[in-house]
């Protein structure tokens, strides 16, 4: 039986754990299927850098990394000699000890590393939820592009107020909240966030045409083209304000 020894992170894993690993999978599937929520930007294809993570225990037992990984770890934040993309790394006969870095290349600016944003501004599903059609959509439309995730904010628009604005985002800006939600990586738009909670983003069929959809709880008007909404009047002045 191979195990995996998890050593404590604050946000993923705060106690630590041990585990029965499963072999001939990759340690990020072993981590997924504890529960344990490391990010894995590209659904691990070997694109992303976000899986990182360190053996402490084991390192030298893992099969060989490929260029592509070897080019891909250059760029992850808290680089280490025994430093693995856990998505590229296949669980054997071999117990493995593993530290997961305090952040990812997500968190922190390319050119500009710095500390991590506010820990108050981590997004889950339960703040803004993305439909597997919706993700598998915005998936294709990441995986075409060099961009690492999609940034939603408000915008003035139409005859009804506001509509939403969608990009396709190499990095998340300071103020941003985020997360990895259904294995996208989504930023909102700090002032947009309260506005848009509860949300969840669909990917239908309309008519001929095929559209993401945004269900947002908060709006309480939409105008007849539905290209615009607007929120009940106490959100609306705080929105107006900003
Ligand atoms: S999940 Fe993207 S490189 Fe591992």
């Amino acid at each position: 039986m191979t195990k995996i020894k998890v050593l404590p992170h604050a946000q993923l894993c705060p106690d630590g754990l041990e585990f029965n690993a499963e072999k001939g999978i990759s340690v990020c599937e072993n981590l997924l299927n504890q529960d344990i929520d490391i990010e894995h930007a590209c659904e691990l294809s070997c694109a992303c850098t976000t899986c990182h993570v360190i053996f402490t225990e084991g390192f030298n037992s893992l099969n060989e990394s490929s260029d592509d990984e070897e080019d891909l770890l250059d760029k992850a934040w808290g680089l280490e000699p025994r430093s693995r993309l856990s998505c590229q790394t296949i669980v054997t006969d071999s117990d493995l000890e593993i530290e997961i870095p305090k952040y990812t290349i997500n968190m922190v600016s390319e050119n500009h590393p710095k500390a991590p944003r506010n820990e108050d501004k981590k997004i889950s599903s339960i703040d803004f939820e993305i439909s597997n059609k919706a993700a598998n959509h915005l998936s294709a439309m990441l995986n075409s592009s060099d961009s690492s995730g999609i940034r939603i904010s408000l915008e003035d628009s139409g005859c009804s107020g506001y509509a939403y604005k969608l990009d396709l985002v190499k990095n998340i800006e300071e103020s941003d909240f985020s997360g990895t939600i259904n294995g996208i990586n989504l930023y909102i738009h700090d002032k947009s966030f309260t506005f848009l909670k509860g949300t969840k983003l669909d990917f239908i069929q309309k008519n001929l045409n095929e559209e993401l959809v945004f269900n947002n709880p908060n709006v309480s008007a939409e105008c007849g083209c539905g290209e615009s909404f607007n929120f009940d009047s106490t959100l609306a002045t705080e929105l107006s304000s900003i």
